[in-house]
């Protein structure tokens, strides 16, 4: 190779013209399941895994903890599962938010949650086939489980913290030695180099100013990334100024803004790849937008150089049994694997495999 088309072929890849329009240089190829708001099994996340093994997706995004239901073991706090990952059975089947009690005390109880031993195994069964864990720990909002097992974290006592007002009180030392210490055994379970979510979405700034959302989501990001694991939040932490790790873009309509910031990003806009949204227009309800795996292959992931790859979410609000979650991950994922990732085999996922 003559010494300037060498060197037209190294600027290419440094310029990261290879990023984000090839596929086979999406590095995230990834699945995310809420198993806060439906708990599931382990068995059922194995044979997820199985089919994403197949589809050559490397990142299952475990939702593990939210206002309805804390679902890891943590051994410093273990009200966090013993209350926090248990509910009051509803009798009617449909989602309802508003009426769930957070509790161990309930005659009928829905929940569970995953040991650490178990969390282990689970990690062990995704490497085996080429998939990364990432945990997510969401903070500073969506913490009502955790406020009810510990309600002095709360900014609000429950159940005053109910519907997007249950924040942890940030400003409160004991707040921040309580993340610190989660994300210290979260760190001890997850293999060196595991991406961390921290979360950092939907939290009502009339509750915690942009500043102390900001700070807190920073001194967070930092403490992660100093322990050698990159942190990601979601995209609202980044459009708030917090910097240094790899950013989740949810909504479609902040992406130029998310892009503008030239931080790693992966892209699981709520537009094309929110797979709890109904599939079919005959299923949806007239206010819903559908998804439909035409929805799916027409997206088109943007020709810049720090994106990391894409992902789907399944929200689990609406999906009660390990039926439906098949149903509504498959047959969207199959197309996005199709469209994106047919070339992506061989391509590391993180730094711990
Ligand atoms: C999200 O859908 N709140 C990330």
């Amino acid at each position: 190779m003559g010494f300037l088309r060498l060197i037209t072929v190294i600027l290419f890849f440094l310029s990261g013209a290879a990023w984000g329009k090839e596929a086979s240089a999406l590095t995230w190829r990834g699945l995310h399941v809420d198993v806060s708001r439906h708990f599931f099994e382990p068995a059922v996340l194995k044979q997820l895994m199985n089919r994403m093994e197949a589809l050559n997706f490397n990142h299952l995004h475990l939702h593990l903890t939210d206002g309805p239901g804390w679902r890891l073991e943590i051994r410093k706090y273990p009200r966090l599962t013993s209350i926090g990952a248990w509910r009051k059975q509803l009798s009617s089947t449909t989602w309802n938010w508003k009426e769930h009690e957070i509790g161990s005390h309930f005659t009928h109880c829905y929940g569970g949650f995953y040991t650490q031993e178990e969390m282990r195994q689970l990690i062990g069964y995704g490497a085996a086939r080429g998939i990364t864990i990432v945990p997510e720990i969401d903070l500073p909002g969506h913490a009502y489980a955790t406020l009810v097992a510990y309600p002095q974290l709360a900014l609000e006592p429950p159940p005053a913290c109910k519907l997007g007002r249950d924040v942890l009180a940030v400003e409160k030392s004991e707040v921040r030695r309580f993340a610190r210490e989660i994300l210290d055994e979260i760190m001890a379970v997850f293999p060196p180099g595991t991406p961390i979510h921290l979360g950092g979405d939907e939290v009502d700034p009339s509750l915690l100013s942009m500043e102390q959302q900001r700070a807190f989501m920073q001194e967070m990001v930092d403490y992660v990334q100093s322990h050698g694991h990159p942190a990601i939040t979601w995209d609202e932490a980044a459009c708030n100024g917090v910097r240094g790790q790899w950013v989740m873009l949810w909504r479609a309509e902040q992406l130029q803004a998310v892009l503008d910031l030239e931080m790693p990003v992966i892209l699981c806009p709520n537009s094309h790849f929110y797979f709890d949204y109904p599939q079919h227009q005959s299923e949806a309800k007239p206010w819903e937008h559908v998804i439909t795996c035409e929805t799916v292959r027409s997206f088109k992931i943007p020709d810049h150089p720090h994106i990391l790859g894409i992902q789907a979410n399944l929200w689990t609000e609406h999906i009660r049994t390990p039926e439906q979650l098949f149903r509504m991950a498959f047959p969207r994922a199959s197309v996005m694997a199709e469209t994106f990732f047919c070339e992506a085999s061989g391509a590391p996922a993180s730094q711990n495999e």
